[in-house]
């Protein structure tokens, strides 16, 4: 058998509370600081502890070279080896070990920038229910929001008095201005009335639909309606579809060159809005979105130009970040409202679409249908631009 380390792995020094019935009993508070090792890698989900003898054995293995298992094992004998083995940070050429191996090889393959890789690894959620959460912890501090946080940084750093401010004109009301004002994050859906098709198809090709393919010799690029790093799109559209007049209520990817639909999965309807709160972490005011759309990455066709590089990860964020705005536009152009939300499981997202996390991961989830008529949930609307009986509120 051979072996090496895997391609990424961050060491972090973590301290941690850990409380014991025992301490009490003796007189103590209980509660005793534990420091420990945390290898942080690029292909686990679960962080690993270590040892301080496996943090140095991980110090001496090499990243790409092979090594054989038994001349490893005569040069630093000890227990360590073994650990990191079945931990999964040593991998090893034995079919025992194919699938630690393949997501190994995964991280490899996509041209990653290691912190990039662990931020993105590590910062995925499972289950996690957020109003739930934020309603446990309002209860346990029992305190308002601002004692708990103490008030937020300004919301303008002003560099000089006000008087030796420059002014500028505003610009006149015109149709693009009218269409910012518009732009509300709805949390409010009028479910009783289905998106039509004309609307559904008219609001995915503006934000997501290539407008032009361009073959340069071996490299296939296309015209879109957002900016992209090196023109190549990165960011893949996944859709729960729950209310669209001719679409079967289900999962699909849209494909953007030729502006149409993969049907990847009907879920019944009486499924759907569960399975909506599950993408959204809980967020029972997106749940009923007429479409729900997974801003999922595919690193590598960014990375393979950026590659091991310091901005690549920085780059494809912002990608996600430039459609969902043009989806909120493009929904606000045809009277429907949008969303967009990083609070989101995209490790049940993975397993709902079948997404390897380091090839094709999940950066956000926007949606978009009908407002409906009544303020259940807060919107943001001070101008009271879709709800003129809130104006100069925050509801
Ligand atoms: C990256 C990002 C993440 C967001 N996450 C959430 C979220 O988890 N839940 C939510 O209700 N709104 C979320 N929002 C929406 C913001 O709360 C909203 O933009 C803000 O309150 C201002 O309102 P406006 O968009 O109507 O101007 C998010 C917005 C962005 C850009």
């Amino acid at each position: 058998m051979q072996v090496r380390r895997c391609a990424v792995v961050f060491v972090e020094p973590r301290e941690r509370l850990d409380f014991d019935l025992g301490r009490l009993v003796e007189g103590g508070t209980g509660v005793e600081s534990v420091r420990e090792w945390i290898a942080l890698t690029a292909h686990l989900d679960e962080e690993q502890v270590l040892d301080a003898d496996e943090v140095h054995a991980l110090g001496q293995l090499s990243p790409d070279a092979w090594i054989d298992w038994g001349e490893l094992n005569s040069r630093q004998p000890g227990a360590s080896l073994e650990s990191l083995l079945a931990k999964g940070i040593l991998i090893s050429d034995a079919a025992e070990h194919a699938d630690m191996r393949d997501q190994d090889d995964n991280v490899r393959a996509s041209h990653w920038k290691g912190i990039s890789a662990v931020a993105q690894r590590h910062t995925r959620w499972r289950a996690i229910d957020t109003l739930e959460a934020e309603r446990r912890f309002g209860r346990e501090t029992d305190r308002p929001f601002l004692e708990r946080l103490g008030t937020p940084e300004a919301p303008v750093r002003e560099r000089v008095p006000s008087e030796q401010r420059i002014g500028l004109a505003k610009p006149s009301d015109t149709e693009l201005e009218a269409l910012i004002r518009q732009r509300v994050t709805c949390r409010n859906w009028d479910t009783s009335k289905p998106m039509s098709a004309e609307d559904f198809a008219s609001i995915m090709f503006r934000t997501f639909g290539a407008r032009a393919v361009s073959d340069e010799p071996g490299i296939t690029v296309m015209k879109r309606a957002v900016p992209s790093a090196g023109g190549l799109h990165p960011t893949e559209a996944y859709l729960l579809v729950q209310n669209v007049e001719g679409v079967k209520s289900g999962l699909y990817h849209y494909h953007p060159i030729d502006h149409a639909l993969e049907p990847l999965g009907d879920v019944p309807e009486n499924e759907s809005a569960e399975l909506a709160l599950r993408i959204v972490a809980g967020q029972r005011h997106f749940m009923k979105a007429h479409v729900l759309i997974v801003l999922a990455s595919r690193f590598r066709r960014t990375f393979w130009k950026y590659r091991n590089h310091a901005k690549a990860y920085r780059a494809v964020i912002l990608d996600a970040g430039h459609l969902s705005q043009t989806l909120y536009l493009a929904a606000a152009e045809r009277g429907l409202a949008a969303f967009i939300t990083a609070a989101v499981n995209e490790r049940d997202i993975e397993e709902i679409f079948g997404l390897d996390p380091m090839l094709e991961g999940v950066l956000a989830v926007s949606g978009f249908g009908w407002r409906g008529d009544l303020v259940d949930e807060v919107e943001f609307d001070p101008l009271g631009s879709v709800w003129p009986r809130a104006a100069d509120t925050r509801a």
